[in-house]
């Protein structure tokens, strides 16, 4: 029997402040995003910014439908469009933000296993680490990659064993 551990790192910050400029607009994206979300059923508003290798920013809002698993959440929103109009190009990183009751989380939200599947997969596709900032009020966290939130992940090349 082997044991393994699986570990992942996350840093916290306390305010915004402490992290760089670029890191801080992508924030604020996301924070903007939300603005954008149709979520008349959760009424939970979901926002995410993605960075791209090019520097271009791209929103997502979650989406919701009356046919409930319909809808999609912010950050499948904004990768699925990141990847269909930038199909060749990086993410370097992406911010999560949410507004619920009239102001934002306190504690970070961090993203379903669906999109963690989705946004893993990108982050395999282009062989380029994505970077992670959940937005709370209270609390930031950074990881550094998506694997680290999905350890034990299902990938494209187990397909072909
Ligand atoms: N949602 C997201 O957009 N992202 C997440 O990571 C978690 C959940 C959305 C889906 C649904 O519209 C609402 O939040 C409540 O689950």
């Amino acid at each position: 029997m082997k044991k393994t551990q699986l570990i992942t790192t996350v840093l916290e910050y306390n305010s915004i402040e402490e992290l760089d400029s670029i890191n801080q607009e992508l924030i604020n994206k996301a924070k903007e995003a939300t603005q954008s979300s149709y979520s008349p059923y959760s009424k939970f508003s979901v926002g995410a910014a993605i960075l791209l290798g090019n520097g271009v920013i791209i929103q997502g809002s979650n989406q919701e439908n009356s046919a409930y698993p319909s809808g999609l959440c912010a950050e499948r929103v904004a990768m699925f469009y990141a990847n269909s109009k930038y199909p060749n190009i990086p993410v370097k990183s992406i911010a999560i933000a949410c507004y619920n009751n009239g102001q934002f989380l306190e504690r970070p939200i961090p993203p379903c296993g669906s999109c963690r599947q989705v946004l893993l997969e990108t982050e395999e596709r282009h062989n380029t680490p994505m970077q992670v900032f959940l937005y709370g009020q209270k609390q930031i966290f950074e990881i550094e990659n998506i694997k680290q939130l999905l350890p034990l992940y299902f990938e494209k090349d187990m397909l072909d064993e």
